[in-house]
């Protein structure tokens, strides 16, 4: 039930880590879209100084043996702590296994069934990135796929991680945290929803005024 920060922006990252409540950082080629790619790897190791926990990056490359040499080299963004990224794919499943014999963590990502989340443990990834907003904005419902990858990975005995990905909204994330064995990560617009009740800022104003009561 661990949850994530998805960004690549370091205000963004040194915010959210001093909070205390993340496990770690997302990344994605199309939150690094706006960097030069001459400098994506540099923003990489800028993020893994601020962020000292898992990282999650991302191979953005086509080819099974570019994406496996890209997935060499960001491993080495953060030894030991970085999880690599890879879309669901015939290719994606390979490189999943030769880095998992290589007892590198996989994240396989862009997954949007429950069949390819079995796929995906199957192959060995350590995490399986499920697109739970995506998959509701193309008309089904992704709270229900996710639940259903869930089931499907228990009733295996698999023990990859559900990483829910694409989170939408603050109500989303609260349902997908009650679901045994899911993670989340968030963009890092659902921080303040996640922190913010105005109960908490009433009471908060209360105790202001009392203590300025008191003195
Ligand atoms: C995270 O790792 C995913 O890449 C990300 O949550 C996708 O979110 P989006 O659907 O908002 O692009």
């Amino acid at each position: 039930m661990a949850l994530f920060l998805d960004s690549v922006d370091p205000d963004e990252i040194k915010s959210g880590m001093e909070l205390g409540i993340y496990s770690g950082v997302t990344t994605n080629p199309l939150l690094l879209a706006n960097i030069p790619p001459e400098d994506r790897l540099e923003r990489l190791g800028a993020i893994a100084k601020i962020c000292v926990k898992s990282l999650y990056l991302q191979v953005d490359r086509l080819s099974l043996a570019e994406m496996e040499e890209q997935a060499l080299t960001l491993v080495e963004v953060a030894p030991g702590r970085t999880i690599i990224k890879v879309p669901l794919s015939e290719d994606g499943l390979k490189l999943c296994r030769r880095l998992h014999h290589l007892s590198l963590p996989v994240c396989l990502t862009a997954v949007f069934s429950a069949t390819q989340a079995y796929a995906a443990a199957a192959a060995g990834a350590h995490a399986v990135a499920v697109y739970v907003g995506r998959i509701t904005r193309r008309g089904e419902d992704g709270l229900r796929v996710i639940r259903h990858a869930a089931a499907m990975l228990s009733a295996a005995g698999m023990r990859a991680v559900l990483l829910a990905a694409s989170v939408p909204d603050i109500e989303t994330l609260a349902e997908l945290l009650t679901i045994p064995g899911v993670d989340a990560t968030i963009p890092y617009r659902l921080q303040e929803p996640l922190l913010r009740h105005p109960g908490t800022s009433e009471a908060i104003e209360q105790f202001a005024r009392a203590a300025r009561r008191q003195h």
